[in-house]
């Protein structure tokens, strides 16, 4: 077993699917020990009996991402996990959803939750972990954003711009806390095939026609593998940024 990572705590939210399922697998199989939070609680048991039975060690915590409670009692959780408590080494904020539509079209009754969870709960998870890590000076903050996060989209000009208001909080928190050590991180997908599709409303007709032309597309792993790489790196090398498209993904 690859043990890059032994030792270490890792805490992944939105864990009971697509890129946080597989992220946390992969940290387990690299030798963390992992916390998974997402609403799911039989998918989260799943996963922590998946990667029990492999040797590794996981703790379920449910919860809801945009509830502030929840997120605090993840971190509690988390800290006194064992006899003792545990420190907490990485965090990847993950959890979000998407929305079909532009500005004039997408379904304003939930463009509310959208911001709730994508940003309002992501920005109170970050402020947590960063301000746990500063006092240890260390650790790892990495938060999923999103191709249209930088490039507006016309077929998600709402979600998208939840994802740029992820940037500008990860951009400002990294140099609130780099000098102290901590290393935060945005990881930006293309289109990821994922439970994300069916939850934000896309259809053949409103997107499978878009993505059409743009090949094979990205599974979970490919994102996974990206967050493993940039945790990986030595503790003075802090990748800030990475896009992830499938090769033929023109746009956005
Ligand atoms: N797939 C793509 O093409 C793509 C592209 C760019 C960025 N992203 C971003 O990547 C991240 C992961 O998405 P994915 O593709 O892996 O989609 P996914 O398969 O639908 O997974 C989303 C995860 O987020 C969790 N989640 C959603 N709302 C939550 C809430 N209120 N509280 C707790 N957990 C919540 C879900 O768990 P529960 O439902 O069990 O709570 C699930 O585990 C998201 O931030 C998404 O915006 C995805």
């Amino acid at each position: 077993m690859d043990l890059a990572f032994s030792g270490k705590t890792a805490i992944v939210t939105g864990a009971s699917s697509g890129i946080g399922r597989v992220t946390a697998l992969k940290l387990a199989q690299s030798g963390a020990a992992v916390v998974v939070f997402a609403r799911r609680r039989a998918l989260l048991d799943e996963l922590v009996s998946q990667i029990s039975a492999a040797g590794g060690k996981a703790l379920a915590v449910a919860g809801d991402a945009s509830v502030t409670k929840d997120i605090d009692s993840l971190m509690e959780r988390a800290l006194s996990w064992e006899d003792g408590g545990r420190k907490i080494d990485i965090a990847v904020v993950n959890a979000g959803r998407g929305l079909a539509g532009g500005i004039l079209n997408s379904d304003e009754s939930q463009w509310r939750e959208v911001y709730e969870i994508n940003v309002l709960g992501a920005a109170h998870l970050l402020r947590a972990a960063a301000q746990y890590m500063n006092v240890r000076k260390g650790g790892d903050i990495v938060a999923i954003g999103s191709v249209v996060g930088r490039n507006v989209s016309p077929f998600s000009g709402f979600y998208g711009s939840s994802k740029f208001a992820v940037a500008g909080i990860i951009e400002g928190l990294r140099r609130e806390v780099c000098s102290n050590g901590v290393r935060v991180s945005l990881v930006m997908p293309g289109i990821v095939v994922s439970g994300f599709q069916d939850v934000a409303g896309y259809t053949v007709e409103n997107f499978g026609k878009s993505v059409a032309q743009f090949g094979k597309l990205l599974d979970p792993k490919d994102i996974a593998e990206g967050i493993c790489w940039l945790l990986s790196l030595p503790p003075h090398v802090n990748v800030n940024e990475i896009m992830i498209r499938p090769t033929g993904q023109t746009y956005p």
